[in-house]
């Protein structure tokens, strides 16, 4: 994920300047950019005048812990909206670092939580809600008037029926077909998903 992001971030260049990496990593050879540090010189770069992150975590519970302490330091997280992503209509509303993928398309009335990653090829057709923290895989489609519980794992290709409740901190399984309402805390996947 730190490499997909590094490489919307250089796609947006006009709009962000990017520092570096900041976190473990055990290859930091891998890194497409600098890695400045661990953790712990998060305070230091703030009083720097570095204001802005983005977390690069797939993970939902550490994103979320990761989120709640860098911004207590005073950091912003911007949403990342890339320009090749596609909003029709009226009514977005994205909030602080939620990434959109390019060649995700979001028609009417959409809102999207804090720090959640639309990826390339969803689609959210209209009066959709997703709650924070939420990982919609690529080519995931979410049908009309269907809502998203905070902390939820959606598959690569997931399609998910029009008007559908999901709870929170739910993983549908990669290739699922969604026909029915699911259950805070449980796991479904299959066509149709159980
Ligand atoms: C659903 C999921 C989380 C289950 O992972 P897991 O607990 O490691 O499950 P396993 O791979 O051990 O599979 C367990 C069984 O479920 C089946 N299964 C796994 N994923 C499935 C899916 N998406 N749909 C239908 N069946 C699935 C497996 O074939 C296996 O069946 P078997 O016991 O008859 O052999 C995982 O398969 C998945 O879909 N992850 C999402 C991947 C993804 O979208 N990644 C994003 C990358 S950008």
């Amino acid at each position: 994920m730190a490499r997909e992001l590094y490489g919307i971030l250089q796609d947006m260049s006009d709009t962000f300047e990017f520092c570096g990496f900041i976190g473990n990593c055990n290859e930091p050879s891998f890194l497409p950019g600098p890695l400045l540090g661990q953790d712990d010189i998060l305070e230091e770069l703030f009083k720097n005048g570095i204001g802005h992150a983005c977390l690069a975590v797939g993970d939902l519970s550490i994103r979320k812990e990761l989120f709640l302490r860098v911004k207590r330091i005073g950091f912003v997280f911007p949403p990342i909206i890339h320009p090749k992503s596609t909003f029709v209509g009226k009514g977005h509303y994205i909030e602080e670092g939620t990434v959109l993928y390019p060649q995700s398309l979001l028609m009417n009335d959409i809102t999207i939580g804090k720090c959640c990653i639309i990826n390339s090829g969803c689609i959210l057709t209209h009066d959709v809600e997703i709650g924070d923290f939420v990982n919609l895989n690529p080519r995931s489609v979410v049908g009309g008037c269907t809502k998203i519980g905070s902390n939820t794992f959606i598959g690569l290709g997931t399609s998910i029926r029009d008007s559908i409740k999901i709870g929170t901190s739910v993983t549908i399984g990669m290739g699922s077909v969604v026909t029915k309402d699911v259950k805070n805390d449980s796991l479904v996947m299959g066509v149709p998903a159980n």
